[in-house]
């Protein structure tokens, strides 16, 4: 069997991790694969591929991005039947199976394709951790590696000029980064999608803090999709093809609010896209892994429609439909153990 392997939407530490297990798994199963450039794009009119082998492979364990490319194309978006393009070249080209890579948006395209009658199977990745179906996707983990390690930097700043220092991460509908990244590294207030911005709120915690507790600094961590007056924050108001406006500016709205009210000297750090690029922490590494061979495997059993997903310690296989019919938020209960510190 030829298995089509393909990576999409936003790339994620972990990716040529899974695309290595994938090929070994697949060639311990006599499968060939075929790697797919730039997600769905390469499998539009003309497809763009090449042959994934051992060799092709070796080495990249490590190494952030994907070897294969990515794009956001939406093949149910493009004005002639994109999705009749994708069927007519996975024939031609012999393709028994799909791996698709991806978050909410690839894995929901894959969905799609598999209501076509298309064998396929999901791997979850994205660094916002937002998916259902599935404990942890892999990415999150070196994404919060990463906003920790910042905010513990942000912190020695903070305190030498006694300033507030607001800390825009990523995370478009989910605050699961903002979340863990500023329990791990004691932030002072935590801002996320899914609740409001308050912002007299915020600046009566910072100001409590600073008159009652003897502190003249504070760190502020905001998720980008985090929302003041139920609006997104976006700088450019440009969309992609998934109709997904491009976030950004929360951090410099808050920290001119905080600035203004309360009169402590604040300024504004954005992490952008550092979270997503280079190399994977060990955990996403061996989680990747996983899920790559666990995907070969479905291929081989026939699992198809279904997304590798870790429950517990084990790998298993979830419906895809599952995985994409709703996002995975924070919920109360998990939040409840940041208001502990946060107000
Ligand atoms: O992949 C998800 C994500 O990391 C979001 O948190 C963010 O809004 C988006 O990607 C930004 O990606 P890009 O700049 O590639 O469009």
């Amino acid at each position: 069997m030829k298995i089509a392997l393909l990576t999409g939407g936003g790339d994620c530490p972990g990716l040529n991790a899974v695309i290595r297990a994938v090929v070994r798994r697949a060639e311990q199963h006599s499968f060939e694969v075929m790697g797919v450039r730039e997600g769905w794009r390469g499998l539009l009119d003309p497809p763009n591929h090449f042959r994934l082998t051992r060799e092709a492979t070796s080495g990249i364990l490590h190494l952030g991005g994907t070897i294969l490319g990515t794009s956001r194309t939406n093949p149910f978006k493009k004005p002639v039947g994109g999705e009749k393009q994708v069927l007519k070249n996975l024939r031609a080209l012999r393709v028994g199976a799909v791996i698709a890579i991806g978050g909410e948006d690839t894995l929901g395209v894959a969905t799609r394709l598999h209501e076509l009658g298309v064998k396929i199977v999901g791997v979850p990745k994205t660094i916002d951790n937002d998916l259902s179906g599935t404990d942890v996707t892999f990415g999150f983990d070196t994404a919060v590696g990463i906003a920790t390690d910042a905010i513990d930097r942000l912190h020695s700043t903070a305190e030498s000029h006694k300033r507030v220092i607001v800390c825009e991460v990523m995370g478009r509908h989910a605050g699961w980064i903002a979340m863990h990244s500023g329990l791990a590294g004691g932030a002072d207030v935590i801002l996320i999608p899914e609740r409001p911005i308050d912002i007299a709120k915020v600046c009566e915690h910072i100001q409590n803090r600073h008159r009652t507790q003897n502190k003249n600094f504070s760190i502020v961590v905001v998720a980008e999709g985090a929302q003041l007056g139920g609006k997104d924050s976006t700088l450019s108001g440009k969309t992609d093809e998934f109709g997904h406006v491009r976030l950004g500016g929360i951090g410099q709205q808050v920290a001119e609010m905080i600035e203004a009210r309360t009169g402590y000297e604040t300024r504004v750090t954005v992490l952008g896209h550092i979270q997503r690029g280079g190399t994977p922490s060990a955990g996403d590494r061996v989680l990747a892994t996983r899920f790559g061979v666990h995907a070969a495997d479905m291929c081989a059993k026939g699992e198809f429609g279904k997304m590798a997903a870790l429950r517990g310690n084990q790998i298993v296989s979830v419906p895809l439909a599952d995985a994409t019919a709703t996002l995975k938020t924070v919920d109360a209960e998990s939040f409840a153990v940041a208001e502990v510190f946060f107000g």
